[in-house]
């Protein structure tokens, strides 16, 4: 049977990996600035995960939400204590469009509302609701095409003003950093007059951590850069480490009835094992303050190369965009010095390594970041 062919592939097989390192079939070693798309938190195969998921799998893999399962409950109370939104309620699911789809069905439901305000350049995944107010309409298939979403220019609060004025807006959504499109973090004042805004004209407002949360951005959500408070979050990504769980935060002021949320495999024991492992992980190694140290350590670094680039970004979430494609600088990254980069459109790579990147890591990407960029310019002079 052949594969579905929706990815182009770099014609590479990993077969190993270890902290931020992958190793092909063919035994190169690579270091990970990409992190598999954000979702390497801890680093690839921390033996304290391993360990959890190994033994978890000796007791009980699975069993439906119709019966007890404590390690939900400990999952909660770990996630609340290191992410100080101990607050909100949790409802466990198995990806990030899953959180925003049902982060989207709890606003419509509690606010009796349907319309969402979301961003140019967001992302918000590619199920149902999710997609109709995601900005790239070639994953809009026809049957997504909404008249409920209403996608605005980023950072512009007037707008939504207007929007909301308009009324029947269940919710406003927006990233803590946009992520795909480009690695764009709110402007200081956006968050608080979307919360201010959000209030008044009752909507919900929802914010998509999930690429930015997790430690990514130096702090456990980015938007807690920021004195906001959401109604709702979503998370996914750096979550399990790569085993696939995604959840929604909920505020306790929202009530829930049986049946209103539900899912098959969320919060199942294997995934919450898994994401115990990963809270434990980041909590004993201190890895949201490593992630705003080496994220600090490599923006400066990038800053003082003084090349005909910008950077952005918090933490371990950094963009690098130039004012041509980038292709050549992350081919050669990648072949010529075996590191894996991630990318936005033409013009921007996304660094989005493990939050244990060491600063000997850091400089191993700095050396040959900035020896192909010297070589990329000059052959464009
Ligand atoms: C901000 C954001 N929201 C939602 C998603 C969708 O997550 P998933 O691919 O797990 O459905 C992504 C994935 O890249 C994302 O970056």
């Amino acid at each position: 049977m052949k594969l579905f062919d929706v990815y182009p592939l770099f014609n590479i097989t990993p077969v190993k990996a270890k902290g931020c390192q992958v190793w092909d079939s063919k035994g190169n070693r690579y270091l990970d600035m990409y992190g598999g798309h954000a979702v390497i938190s801890i680093g690839h195969s921390h033996p304290n995960y391993v360990d959890k998921i190994s033994n978890q799998l000796t007791q009980i893999g699975f069993y439906s939400n119709s019966i007890r399962n404590p390690l939900q409950q400990e999952l909660a109370d770990k996630l609340g204590a290191l992410s100080g939104c101990n607050d909100y309620q949790l409802f466990l699911c198995n990806s990030g469009a899953e959180a925003n789809e049902n982060a989207l069905k709890l606003a419509s439901f509690i606010t009796g509302k349907k319309k969402i305000i979301s961003y140019k350049k967001g992302f918000h995944g590619r199920t149902s609701a999710a997609v109709s107010i995601t900005d790239n309409p070639k994953i809009i298939a026809p049957v997504n095409e909404s008249d409920n979403a209403i996608i605005l220019p980023f950072n512009d609060i007037r707008a939504t003003e207007e929007a909301l004025k308009n009324g029947n807006v269940a919710a406003v959504i927006v990233e803590g950093i946009q992520g795909i499109g480009g690695i764009h973090v709110p402007d200081a004042g956006f968050l608080v007059e979307l919360k201010k805004l959000t209030e008044k004209y009752v909507a919900a407002l929802i914010l998509d951590e999930i690429q930015s949360g997790y430690g990514r951005s130096g702090k456990f959500f980015a938007f807690q850069h920021t004195p906001v408070n959401p109604d709702i979050i979503t998370m996914a990504k750096g979550m399990g480490n790569g085993f696939p769980v995604g959840g929604v935060l909920i505020q306790k002021e929202i009530g829930a009835w049986h049946g209103m949320l539900g899912t098959t495999f969320g919060g199942n024991h294997l995934a919450c094992a898994a994401s115990i492992a990963v809270l434990d992980v980041m909590k004993n190694e201190k890895l949201i303050e490593n992630a705003s140290k080496i994220g600090n350590y490599i923006m400066q670094e990038l800053a003082a190369m003084d090349g005909d680039f910008e950077v952005r970004g918090l933490g371990l979430m950094i963009g690098i965009e130039f004012t041509f494609p980038i292709k050549e600088i992350r081919n050669r990254l990648l072949f010529d010095y075996g590191i894996f980069t991630g990318v936005s459109g033409q013009n921007i790579i996304r660094l989005l390594p493990p939050l244990s990147l060491t600063v000997q890591e850091a400089n191993e990407f700095l050396a040959a970041f900035s020896e192909v960029y010297v070589d990329v310019a000059q052959s464009l002079d």
